[in-house]
């Protein structure tokens, strides 16, 4: 028996191939242009290609796209609904992992952890100095979140034990969470105004495109630091980049960036208060394991016609 096809934005690691291996055929993306096409009844998704009712249309043999990931953005999906095709993604199990590192980037910024890092390695560093690279206060200090979903829930759960203010802004008011996280629902606006760190936690839908421009950097105090978890066009770059070079905000703290990678010689990159992550929130060995696991098993699944361990559209 010919083993199904399936596309892939490869190259894919040895973990998700591995899992593949005996039962599908991965294809290259390019293969949705030839004549091969027509007999592909799978699309896997690994570094967010763009998933669109053009691409669908080159095969109307699909019978599932899984995506290795919790967020779906790049996928759209009231084509692949139109179409009667599920989606899978991986929900769950990456909410610790990227709550990890949403304090390690606040933490980092807040204590010029980056840069210090390059100071420490460089001739400049001849003798401690206690005047020097004073940063910001963490515990005690007020956190705002942007999205108090899983893993902003989770994000709120580790501000706690930092002794840090907790405050929310969300599409919803979630009063049990408020109550089992100490947490106080704000107006975006309260939001920006009162916080020290505001970080981002929220999926990137039509609502949260742009929503950090320069109207939400001129309402943030001047001492703030913003953190992005979430994805890179929920901040506007070009604000981003004046507000911290003009120090309207003492710095930023980025797992993502618009466009990602940033061009190699954009100035954010030749920013001190700004440290970047190559988008690592759910990169820990564990989590990453997990997420190939669950994304093959909804493949798998939706290759037979059946149910998908967590389906999104
Ligand atoms: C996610 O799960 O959405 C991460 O960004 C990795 O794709």
């Amino acid at each position: 028996m010919p083993l199904p096809l399936v596309i892939a934005d490869t190259p894919l690691d040895a973990t998700v191939t591995g899992l593949l291996a005996g039962h599908v055929e991965i294809l290259p993306w390019a293969a949705a242009g030839e004549p091969v096409a027509p007999q592909v009844h799978g699309l896997y998704t690994y570094g967010h290609p763009l998933v669109d009712a053009a691409l669908l249309d080159l095969l109307p043999g699909l019978k599932v796209i899984s995506n290795y990931g919790v967020g779906v953005d790049h996928i759209r999906l009231p084509a692949a609904k139109e179409r009667g095709i599920p989606v899978g993604n991986t929900p769950g199990i990456l909410d610790g992992a990227t709550a990890d590192m949403g304090m390690t980037l606040l933490l980092a910024a807040a204590r010029r952890l980056a840069e210090g890092d390059r100071y420490a390695r460089s001739p400049a560093f001849t003798r401690y100095d206690p005047g020097y690279m004073l940063g910001r206060e963490v515990h005690s200090s007020t956190l705002g979140i942007i999205g108090l979903g899983r893993i902003g829930q989770q994000v709120a759960r580790r501000a706690r034990a930092f002794e840090m203010r907790v405050l929310y802004h969300n599409r919803r008011r979630n009063e049990a969470a408020e109550k089992s996280l100490g947490a106080s629902y704000v107006t975006f606006d309260e939001l920006l105004a009162q916080s020290d760190y505001v970080m981002l936690c929220c999926p990137l839908t039509d609502e949260t495109r742009g929503l950090i421009g320069s109207a939400a950097f001129a309402k943030m105090k001047s001492t703030a630091i913003l953190v992005n978890i979430a994805r890179g066009p929920v901040v506007e770059t070009a604000a981003l980049t004046q507000a911290l070079q003009s120090r309207r905000i003492y710095a930023a703290s980025l797992d993502v960036t618009d466009p990602e990678p940033l061009p190699r010689n954009h100035p954010l990159l030749q920013l001190n208060n700004v440290t970047i992550a190559p988008h690592l929130g759910s990169a820990t060995e564990q989590t990453r394991r997990q997420m190939a696991e669950i994304s093959v098993e909804n493949l798998l699944r939706g290759l037979r016609g059946e149910e998908l361990l967590h389906r999104v559209a």
